[in-house]
């Protein structure tokens, strides 16, 4: 046996952690009493790196289970978990607990030029590493949205509920009545267009509240309104086709287009929406438009009925599909909510796509279409394409939610908060920002505009919003074709009252800097 020297070192640090270590001739094996990591799995890291290092070399022994045990103060239960993963993933073979040793099926060299350092991040050529495709959907996001942990919740952050006043304790008693009851229906795979309870509770509120016109077998639920694009385009598009899209508009959206590989024409937006007399000189026959008309994303105005009419209109001659986004078409502070232009449509030519991320809560990840009936069967094989079917338990407890009242009465209770929000957040400017920022009145959503003056670049505006501590995306992020005059987009729905007139002060902060700057 080659494994048998050993060395034990208990000493205390300041923080209270012990680290303990067992020496072998060419490797030491430590561990700390941080409980962080598991003692098993602390164990199992440092043998591994020893041999995937060539420290420990094929044919060595480990050291018997109880000597490491007592070596290091640990039980032998740990070592002896620690030496079955090292053994199930092939790195040692024998027998725990009667001599093991490292495997001598795995070439020495394959082992030894197995640096196991993190590597390095590509640099330059990371680009070239992808796809032509994925070099244009990393362009098509905006800077610093692709985040990898923990997002940072700060004023003015946009698409955001409050989630703290999501009645959480319904919601998971609800979760808890579905998840302790496996039967298949539940816990097995189901309809790939949702839970038939969901889809006929959607429908029904599409039809009261939306006025879409719809019945529940046209409704297909899909994780997110995004994945509800991405399923319209990958079945009404084809590569090289023209698709109409707003801008500034959802970039979200445009992702979904270059994946399907299709011409994006932005139209511009104006005081009433898209306008209308681009759209109808487009010569490219383009084969679908994308709007958000009750609320357009992300400047906020509606779309009026001449124009929804002139749109339904040009589609059917021209033969296009229409894509509507409602995806926070709920709310709406003043005046009666505007109805769907999908309700307008005699010709089965809209697709209307919806989401309970903002009425509820982004992670849900539940949002829904509905489709003409003559395109609902081809909608549902490629949805089994994309991912099979939605998760079952969470629609099970949102039929009830909505069912039982609690979706009606959570929405009525954010409307009101939210339209209080808006106007703390439009008080708090008119005092603060006269000079530095015109915010664009509105009476729905749940951002709004804030104008620039013409001669201030919006990203500069937002990265000094940024060092202030404040999340002010700039308008120019959502456009496709440079902006004559920049703007500010303000999240307030996530924020209470405090918290939005202290961003406020901390957003004057910044655009007096930014103005100053201008001086010198
Ligand atoms: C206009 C618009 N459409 C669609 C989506 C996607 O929503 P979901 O979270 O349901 O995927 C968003 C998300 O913010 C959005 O702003």
């Amino acid at each position: 046996m080659l494994c048998h020297a050993n060395f034990t070192s208990g000493k205390e640090s300041e923080s209270g952690m012990a680290k303990r270590a067992y020496r072998l001739p060419f490797a030491v094996i430590s561990i700390t009493t941080d409980r962080r990591v598991p003692l098993y799995r602390q164990l199992y890291s440092e043998f591994r790196s020893a041999i995937l290092t060539g420290r420990l070399k094929a044919g060595n022994n480990l050291p018997p289970t109880r000597e490491l045990a007592n070596e290091l103060g640990i039980s032998r239960s740990t070592v002896m978990i620690a030496y079955d993963q090292l053994l199930s993933e092939g790195y040692i073979e024998g027998r725990v607990g009667s001599g093991t040793c490292v495997t001598s099926t795995l070439p020495e060299e394959m082992l030894e030029s197995r640096p196991i350092a993190v590597p390095a991040p590509r640099t330059n050529s990371t680009r070239n590493a992808l796809s032509k495709r994925g070099q244009s959907l990393v362009s098509a996001l905006p800077p610093g949205r692709a985040h990898r942990g923990q997002l940072n919740l700060l004023p003015f952050r946009i698409a955001s509920p409050d989630l703290a006043s999501f009645p959480f304790e319904i919601w998971t008693r609800l979760l808890a009545k579905y998840s302790r009851n496996p039967s298949p229906d539940l816990f097995g795979y189901a309809h790939a267009a949702g839970h038939p309870r969901l889809r006929a509770a959607i429908a029904a509120y599409l039809r009261s509240a939306r006025a879409v016109k719809c019945e529940a077998d046209q409704v297909i639920v899909v994780p997110g309104a995004q994945v509800a694009l991405e399923l319209a385009t990958q079945m009404l598009l084809d590569p090289g086709d023209t698709v109409l899209m707003e801008d500034p508009g959802y970039f979200g959206v445009r992702g979904v287009f270059i994946r399907a590989g299709a011409r994006i024409a932005p139209v511009p937006v104006d005081r009433e929406g898209i306008r209308l007399e681009v759209v109808k000189g487009n010569r490219d026959h383009a084969r679908m438009v994308y709007v958000t008309p009750s609320h357009q994303f992300p400047l906020g105005v509606t779309l009026p009925l001449a124009r929804r009419l002139e749109l339904l209109d040009w589609a059917q001659a021209v033969g296009a599909w229409i894509i509507e986004d409602d995806c926070d078409g709920e709310y709406r502070y003043a005046g009666r909510p505007i109805a769907s232009l999908q309700g307008l449509d005699s010709e089965n030519r809209v697709i209307y796509t919806g989401t309970f991320s903002k009425v509820l809560f982004p992670s849900l990840r539940i949002g829904y279409l509905v489709v003409p009936p003559d395109l609902v069967d081809a909608f549902i094989a490629g949805r089994i394409m994309i991912d099979l079917q939605p998760a079952t338990i969470p629609q099970a407890a949102l039929a009830d939610f909505i069912e039982d009242g609690h979706f009606t009465r959570h929405l009525r209770r954010m409307r009101k908060l939210y339209g209080s929000r808006q106007s703390i957040l439009l008080e708090a400017a008119k005092s603060e920002l006269s000079g530095l920022l015109e915010i664009q009145d509105s009476q729905a959503g749940m951002h709004l505009i804030g104008w620039l003056p013409t001669d201030v670049n919006d990203m500069d505006a937002a990265r000094a919003a940024s060092k202030n501590n404040v999340l002010a995306l700039p308008l120019s992020v959502f456009s496709l074709k440079p902006m004559t005059r920049g703007a500010l987009v303000l999240g307030y729905t996530a924020f209470n009252d405090r918290e939005i007139r202290a961003g406020v002060r901390r957003l004057k902060t910044a655009l007096t800097e930014v103005e100053q700057a201008k001086v010198h």
